[in-house]
């Protein structure tokens, strides 16, 4: 009833049953310690993971890799959602046994990313705005069906302070791209993850991360309630207070633990039942500590928990290598890594889990875009 309660402003509202379905999803997706698989990496993302290990990117290659994660037993301890590329939801494994199916076996819900990737604000100095709404509403549908039952759609801003970034207009649109998603997503049944990364691209401060998260987490969840988003039917997929990749002086993790639960503090309304961190570009090991200390510094009003691609699979990649042979060992890496993860949810991970390969850093430098020439013209 509560929930309806907190609805009633809202002049078209989501039927009761719905509300209750995205609140029940949501809560399961952050409850016991478990966290998000972020498997759904684009056909060309996936590419680049595999170029590192020397795999063709092949549609079987990709399944067989898929297959690895979600056949490994045990891991839904762990894991309770996965968020899957469109085609991984609609695949099957050599056994012809879908995907999903493997999931379900574990426990672990489906989920879909929805957007369809950056383009640039025109006239911005290369901000991005997330493509995907036209048709939305329609492929929820049809994911619904297919058995996802959460959505992910990233947005992402840019760190510059010397050239005003992010500027309004790309933290409007941001805000804005977020919270018509996530409209969409509940309006059919998808509990939506909303991730306004913010890169760590740059050599800021810190602090300068935490001031901009801030100021980008307030436009996000005004624009969520302007929008009539549930938000007990939603999460939020934020970075972490970090200080840029480039900055002379690294933070320890108690400071990323501090800013991040701040900058929260100040501005995620209770009502949200969880927050689940992207890894941005850390180690494997850095992500699981800095969770870590983000917990230790609890209790808190939501789930702090982790949604990672990278700090979730980088080890994996490696010890499978694109081999049969080495597939159980890599299961075995997967599941010490959300072990870990597991752990630090508690503030219980002491560190250590997966040797020294977990502390390689897995930051992807932006490309920098050739200049271009701009012509004033005078309309
Ligand atoms: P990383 O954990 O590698 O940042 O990826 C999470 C994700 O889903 C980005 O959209």
């Amino acid at each position: 009833m509560a929930l309806i309660g907190a609805y009633k402003n809202v002049p078209c509202k989501l039927p009761a049953d719905i509300a209750e379905e995205l609140a029940t999803t949501a809560k399961k997706l952050v409850e016991n310690g478990k966290g998000i698989l972020a498997a759904d990496e684009s056909t060309q993302t996936i590419k680049k993971r595999f170029d590192n290990i020397k795999i063709e990117n092949t549609i079987e290659h990709r399944a067989a890799y898929r297959d690895l994660l979600f056949g490994a037993k045990g891991i839904g301890k762990f894991i309770s959602g996965a968020i899957l590329f469109e085609e991984t939801l609609f695949q099957k494994n050599e056994a012809g046994t879908p995907l999903v199916n493997l999931l379900h076996n574990e426990g672990i819900i489906p989920g879909i990313k929805v957007d369809k990737g950056l383009v640039t604000i025109p006239r911005t100095d290369d901000e991005k705005s997330t493509q995907g709404l036209d048709g939305l509403a329609e492929r929820c549908k049809e994911y619904y069906k297919a058995g996802a039952r959460f959505a992910k759609w990233r947005a992402v801003c840019v760190i510059d302070p010397a050239k005003g970034k992010p500027t309004d207009l790309s933290i409007m649109e941001t805000a804005w791209g977020l919270a018509r998603y996530a409209t969409i997503c509940q309006q059919n049944k998808l509990v939506p993850i909303v991730e306004p990364e913010i890169l760590a691209d740059g050599d800021h401060t810190i602090e300068v991360c935490a001031a901009v998260t801030e100021k980008v987490l307030a436009c996000v969840f005004k624009a969520l309630n302007d929008h009539g988003v549930l938000l007990e039917g939603a999460l939020l997929k934020p970075n972490m207070v970090t200080a840029g990749y480039e900055c002379s002086t690294k933070p320890s993790t108690h400071d990323v633990g501090f800013f991040t639960v701040r900058t929260l503090k100040r501005t995620v309304p209770p009502a949200l039942p969880g927050v689940v961190f992207l890894s941005g570009g850390q180690s494997e090991e850095e992500a699981s500590i800095n969770l870590n200390s983000i917990n230790l510094l609890g209790p808190h009003p939501w789930a702090l928990t982790f949604s990672y691609g990278r700090a979730l699979q980088a080890s994996v990649l490696n010890a499978w290598g694109g081999k049969k042979e080495n597939v159980q060992k890599a299961r075995e890496v997967l599941l010490k890594r959300a072990e870990a993860n597991s752990l630090a949810t508690f503030g219980k991970y002491k560190g250590g889990a997966g040797g020294t390969d977990a502390g390689a850093s897995l930051f992807e430098k932006k490309k920098k875009k050739k200049k271009k020439t701009y012509v004033m013209m005078i309309f």
